[in-house]
C-alpha cells in the first residue's frame, strides 16, 4: 500500500527544495552522494542496469552512464521530481517511473546495482523494502543506500540545542530506541520521516540476505567549509548514514 504522504508534491516543500538544491549548499553535494555514497559502489559503473530508487531529479542517473552504466531506471513518489528530471535528462537509456519504494514491482526484471539516496527513512516498513529490493537484484547484485543518521531522526524537532544568542550548544538525542514515525519541519510542517536505530538497519540488511560490504558515516568533504562555513555543524554529529551489502543468493 502507498503511504498517504508525499511531501515532494507539495508545491511549498518542492520550491524550498528546490531552492536548496540549486544552491549547491545542500549536503547532498558536499558531503554524501560524492564521494562517500559513490566509494560504496562497485568501482566501475561499465555496463550495469542499475535502479536508483528514490531518484528525484535524476543526478544519480546521469552520473551513472556518464560512468558508463548500460542503463538506468530511476524510480519515485513524487510527479513533480520526476517531472523535472525528465526535463533535465536526455537520454534513452534512462527511464523514469513513478512507483513507491513499497509498491516496487518489476516483473522479471533484475538489477545489478539497487541505489538509493536519502530516500529510505520515508520508508516505515524497512523489512519489507529490503525483502522488495533483494527481489530485483540478481544474486551478487550490491545495494548502497544512504539516510539521515538515526541521531538526527531519534527526536523529531531535528535541532541544535542554541543558546541566548542562537550558537549551538549540543545536539539532542532522545528517545533513540523508540522506532517509528517522527513528524518534523523542512519547508513545511508534518513532514513524516521514520526513525530507526542503527542496529536495525544493519541487522535488517543482513537478515534479508545481504552480506554487508560498507557503513560509512560521512564528514563535510575537504575544504567544503570554506564555501560554507555552517558544515563545520557536521564534524561534531553525523548527518548521513550510509549502509551496502550484496545480495548473497
Ligand atoms: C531527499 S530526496 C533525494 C533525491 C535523490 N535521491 C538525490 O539524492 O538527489 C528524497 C526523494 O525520495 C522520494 N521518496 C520519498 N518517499 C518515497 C517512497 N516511499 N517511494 C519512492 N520515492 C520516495 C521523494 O519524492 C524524493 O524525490
Amino acid at each position: 500500500m502507498a503511504p498517504a504522504q508525499n511531501v515532494y508534491d507539495d508545491p511549498v516543500f518542492f520550491e524550498g527544495y528546490e531552492r536548496l538544491r540549486r544552491s549547491r549548499t545542500g549536503l547532498n553535494e558536499v558531503l554524501e552522494q560524492q564521494p562517500a555514497l559513490r566509494s560504496t559502489l562497485p568501482a566501475s559503473l561499465a555496463g550495469l542496469r542499475i535502479l536508483d530508487l528514490g531518484c528525484g531529479f535524476g543526478d544519480f542517473a546521469r552520473k551513472a552512464r556518464s560512468e558508463g552504466a548500460r542503463a538506468v531506471v530511476g524510480v519515485d513518489a513524487s510527479c513533480r521530481m520526476l517531472e523535472r528530471a525528465a526535463a533535465l535528462t536526455h537520454d534513452a537509456a534512462i527511464e523514469y517511473r513513478r512507483m513507491w519504494v513499497e509498491q516496487l514491482d518489476f516483473g522479471d526484471e533484475r538489477f545489478d546495482l539497487v541505489v538509493s539516496s536519502l530516500a529510505l527513512h520515508y520508508v516505515e516498513d524497512y523489512a519489507g523494502a529490503l525483502a522488495r529490493i533483494a527481489g530485483v537484484l540478481r544474486p551478487g547484485g550490491r545495494l548502497a543506500f544512504s539516510v539521515e543518521h538515526p541521531i538526527c531522526t531519534a527526536l523529531p524537532a531535528q535541532q541544535w540545542a542554541r543558546d541566548s544568542t542562537g550558537r549551538p550548544l549540543y545536539w539532542p538525542v532522545d528517545d533513540y530506541w523508540r522506532e517509528g514515525k517522527r513528524e518534523t519541519r523542512w519547508f513545511v510542517d508534518g513532514v513524516t520521516k521514520h526513525h530507526r536505530t542503527v542496529e536495525t538497519y544493519v541487522m535488517g540488511l543482513l537478515r534479508a540476505g545481504f552480506a554487508l560490504t560498507a557503513l560509512r558515516e560521512p564528514l563535510p568533504i575537504e575544504g567544503a567549509e570554506a564555501a560554507v562555513p555552517e558544515l563545520d555543524l557536521h564534524r561534531r554529529r553525523p548527518p548521513f548514514l550510509l549502509l551496502a551489502g550484496d545480495r548473497l543468493s
